[in-house]
């Protein structure tokens, strides 16, 4: 049976809760926020007297949090000059060393001081506060939230959206991962709720408590050290090469570190795939699966979805001609029958990024080059004015 899952504003917020660590920073430009004089490069060795306190440069400004999961605290808050709204995301202390969790903090910050890119979330400082001894990640407040409660808003108040403004939505989305495999950085969160929206309308890539820096080695030994942290993510936009890594991870023969960070570049594979599934989650509230694991012999769409998928382009044509056709049910395949809620532009291309070969995924390149995408675009405006 078809697993579809609904948009609800609990859905989905639960994650693996798994941090990763690498610095090296460079000083992105900030257009809209002023970066104090003291942000700038962090690293293990920064002394914790240097950082930024909270109580003293940043304040809170509410004691309820916006949000609570496993790895952070989000508030609302200010700095100095009491001006700007900001964000003060606390990274709560896991079961993991000192020096573990301060690197996690920091590979969080100097992952996302390395963007510049107009649909990837700035980040403005790190700070320390000296009561609790833990750590806090400063960014600009985006206004409108989150994309996952966007929608689940549009749901509950019934609100349509055209094909097109969902099609420039997933457009802004693939842009930024676009943006980040360019510069190395593989984000491995990829999720409707990791996309935040500005009071503009524009979405921002956000949350790289997962994400892989390829750009500094560092990385290597962290992942050594947690290995758990090779196949974190969220299960329903996970990769199902995730699920296999995992059982590799902790299989008794024990995990090859050697030849996973030889072909570590292969991440990138799961951004596209979660690339897809965040498609059919944006365009029909619906998810084809809980997870993409064939172990899982609940999940038989899944499955069925591997089993039929069309292997060569002959066989591609034929299932999107059959997609096409009105009569078409595709009954024994829920999954694939998704597809024919899709328009017929985009059904080959998400296709493509849920190969359940990964090498042989579409990429978010392949995508935004394509004929589609190249007919794509919505005043980003017209996304936040439906609540108005
Ligand atoms: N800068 C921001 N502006 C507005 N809302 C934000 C901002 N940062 C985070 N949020 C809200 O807080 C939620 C959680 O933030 P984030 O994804 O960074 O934390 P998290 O790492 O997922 O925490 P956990 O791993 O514990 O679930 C986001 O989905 C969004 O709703
Ligand atoms: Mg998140």
């Amino acid at each position: 049976m078809l697993k579809s899952t609904s948009l609800s504003p609990s859905n989905g917020r639960l994650s693996d809760g798994c941090h990763n660590s690498m610095s090296s920073p460079t000083t992105p430009t900030s257009k809209s926020h002023q970066i104090p004089e003291s942000a700038n490069i962090y690293t293990a060795a920064t002394p914790t007297e240097s950082y930024p306190k909270l109580g003293k440069d940043y304040f809170r400004t509410s004691k309820d949090p916006m949000y609570e999961g496993a790895n952070g605290i989000v508030r609302k808050g200010t700095d100095k000059t009491r001006m700007p709204t900001l964000v003060i995301k606390r990274i709560k202390r896991r079961d993991q060393t000192e020096e573990h969790y301060l690197k996690s903090v920091l590979m969080e910050y100097n992952t996302i001081k390395l963007c510049n890119h107009k649909n990837v979330i700035q980040i403005l400082d790190v700070c320390y506060n000296p009561e609790t001894s833990d750590f806090s990640l400063i960014y600009p407040y985006y206004a409108k939230g989150d994309l996952l409660d966007l929608m689940s808003n549009f749901r509950r108040f019934k609100i349509e959206t055209s094909a097109s403004l969902k099609d420039s939505v997933f457009k802004q989305i693939l842009k930024g991962v676009n943006y980040l495999h360019s510069k190395n950085i593989i984000h491995r969160d990829l999720k409707t709720e990791n996309c935040l929206i500005d009071a503009d309308g524009i979405i921002k890539i956000a949350d790289f408590g997962y994400a892989l820096n390829l750009n500094d080695d560092s990385y290597i030994d962290y992942l050594k050290e947690n290995p758990v942290e090779i196949y974190c993510g969220t299960n329903s936009f996970k990769a199902p090469e995730l699920f296999e890594l995992e059982r590799k991870v902790h299989s008794e023969d024990g995990f090859d570190f050697s030849e996973f960070f030889h072909k570590v570049e292969n991440m990138r594979y799961v951004d596209y795939w979660s690339l897809g599934i965040i498609y059919l989650n944006i365009y029909l509230m619906k998810s084809p699966w809980n997870n993409a694991d064939l172990h899982d012999i609940k999940n038989m769409s899944f499955s069925k979805y591997v089993k039929h998928y069309p292997q060569d382009p002959s066989s591609v044509s034929r299932v999107i001609i059959d997609l096409n056709k009105s009569s078409s049910t595709f009954s024994n395949n829920p999954a694939l029958s998704l597809f024919k809620g899709l328009h017929y532009d985009s059904r080959e291309l998400i296709l493509g990024m849920l190969h359940p070969t990964p090498e042989k995924r579409k990429s978010p390149k392949d995508v935004l080059n394509s004929e589609w995408m190249s007919q794509v675009y919505a005043n980003p405006k017209d996304l936040i004015s439906l609540l108005k």
